[in-house]
C-alpha cells in the first residue's frame, strides 16, 4: 500500500518530523477510550501551545481518534503510540498518523516502517537495544520507562558512549522534571501523560488539560530561550 521507495525523500520526512517534535519539546501521551473526545482534546492541545499527540494503541478508539484529530488539526503532529505490530502501523498510518512510537524495540516493526518511509521512534532501554536500533538506521529513539530505568543519569551515561542518538524519554516525566530532561542535549523531546490524564479526558476537563498544556509550553519556551546553556 505504500509506494514511495525513494530513500532520500523518506529520510527527509523522518528528519522533518523529528525536527518538529524537537521544536514542540513535550509530546502528550494520550489514551482515549472514546473517539468522540479526540476533537475537544485536540483543540485543548492546540490552544495549549504544544500541537502534538502520541495517541496510544491501548484502546480500540485509537485508530478513529487519530483519524479525527489529524483531519481536524492538519498542522498538529499526530502520531501513534504503543504500536506493537505491523498491522497497527498500517492502521495508524492509514488513519493519518505522521509517526510511529513503540514502547520497545521490535526489528520487524522498525524495518517495516523504515522501508515504507514511515518515521518511527522505537523504545530502547539498554545500550544493546540502542545499538541494534542504530544498525537498522534509527537515530531517534524513545527511552522507556525513563524514570524507573535510571532517568537522566542513565541517558547521560549511555549517550556519552553511544553518541549518535537522540532520545525521547517517556515514563515518569512530569511538570517538575521535564525541564531537566530537556536541558540535556541528547534529548530531542520528552513524552508524558501528566497533562492528559485519563480522568481529565473522561470528565471532559479540557480547560484543565489546556492549562496544563500551557504550563508545559512555558517549560519548553524557557528551555529554548536558554538553549546556549545546554551541556
Ligand atoms: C508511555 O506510554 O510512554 C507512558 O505510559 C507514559 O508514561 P507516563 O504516564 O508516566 O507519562
Amino acid at each position: 500500500m505504500f509506494t514511495n521507495d525513494n530513500k532520500g525523500v523518506k529520510k527527509m520526512e523522518a528528519d522533518r518530523v523529528f525536527n518538529r517534535l524537537s521544536e514542540i519539546g513535550i509530546i502528550p501521551v494520550v489514551v482515549l477510550d472514546d473517539a468522540r473526545d479526540a476533537e475537544p482534546l485536540g483543540e485543548a492541545l492546540m490552544n495549549g501551545g504544544l500541537p502534538a499527540a502520541e495517541v496510544t494503541f491501548r484502546t480500540d478508539a485509537a485508530e478513529e481518534s487519530i483519524r479525527i484529530m489529524s483531519a481536524a488539526f492538519p498542522e498538529m503532529m499526530v502520531g501513534a503510540g504503543t504500536v506493537l505490530t505491523i498491522e497497527q502501523v498500517d492502521k495508524a498510518v492509514m488513519a493519518g498518523a505522521g509517526f510511529i512510537v513503540s514502547p520497545g524495540f521490535d526489528p520487524e516493526v522498525v524495518t517495516y516502517c523504515i522501508s515504507n518511509g514511515i518515521p518511527v521512534c522505537p523504545g530502547t532501554q539498554t545500550p544493546s537495544e540502542m545499538i541494534a536500533a542504530m544498525k537498522l538506521g534509527i537515530d531517534h529513539m524513545k527511552f522507556f520507562p525513563a524514570e524507573p530505568s535510571g532517568g537522566l543519569p542513565m541517558i547521560k551515561a549511555v549517550t556519552a558512549a553511544i553518541t549518535g542518538v537522540k532520545i525521547m524519554p517517556t515514563g515518569g516525566i512530569n511538570a517538575a522534571n521535564a525541564a531537566d530532561y530537556l536541558k540535556c542535549n541528547k534529548v530531542f523531546c520528552v513524552g508524558g501523560s501528566w497533562m492528559v490524564k485519563g480522568e481529565l479526558i473522561r470528565s471532559g476537563s479540557f480547560d484543565i488539560i489546556q492549562s496544563k498544556k500551557a504550563e508545559a509550553a512555558a517549560i519548553v519556551k524557557s528551555i529554548n530561550e536558554n538553549k546556549n546553556e545546554k551541556p
